[in-house]
């Protein structure tokens, strides 16, 4: 199952639009009640305005109505190991991601809880205000 939606995000990195940095990545997301979200990278000449893999396929599912993300598996074709940015952990956070899978370099995934990925997190439930609290 994970090397099915890892094989799945290396074929949403080959359409990744990545012209400046010749880095292409694809991330597939597993929502709570199992529906599949993909996205890659998209680059633009104000470079900081680029957007992740990991930050297109989450968006993608939020936009779908998900709050709850089990899983995102990330995959890049240029480069061996390939870990998320600063800013697509506290995203992935956001959504309650459980388990995080990245490819190692050598051929074999490897299957992050969400703690070893954003330790000391924090998070909605940080807030008084949680927004995902009833
Ligand atoms: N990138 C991702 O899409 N996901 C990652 O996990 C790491 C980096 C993108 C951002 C930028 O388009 C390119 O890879 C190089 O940093």
């Amino acid at each position: 199952m994970t090397k099915e939606l890892y094989d799945e995000a290396r074929q949403a990195a080959v359409q990744a639009y990545a012209p400046y940095s010749e880095f292409r990545v694809g991330a597939v997301v597993v929502a709570d009640d199992g529906r599949v979200f993909t996205g890659c990278n998209v680059e633009n000449a104000a470079y900081g305005s680029g957007i992740c893999a990991e930050g297109n396929a989450i968006s993608s599912a939020a936009a779908a109505g998900v709050r709850k993300i089990d899983t995102v598996v990330i995959a890049c074709l240029d480069a061996g190991e390939c870990y998320p940015c600063g800013n697509c952990r506290q995203l992935m956070r956001e959504f309650a991601v459980d388990t995080v899978v990245v490819q190692d370099g050598n051929g074999s995934l490897r299957v992050h809880p969400f703690d070893e990925i954003l330790p000391h997190s924090f998070g909605p439930d940080s807030l008084e205000s949680d927004p995902q609290k009833d």
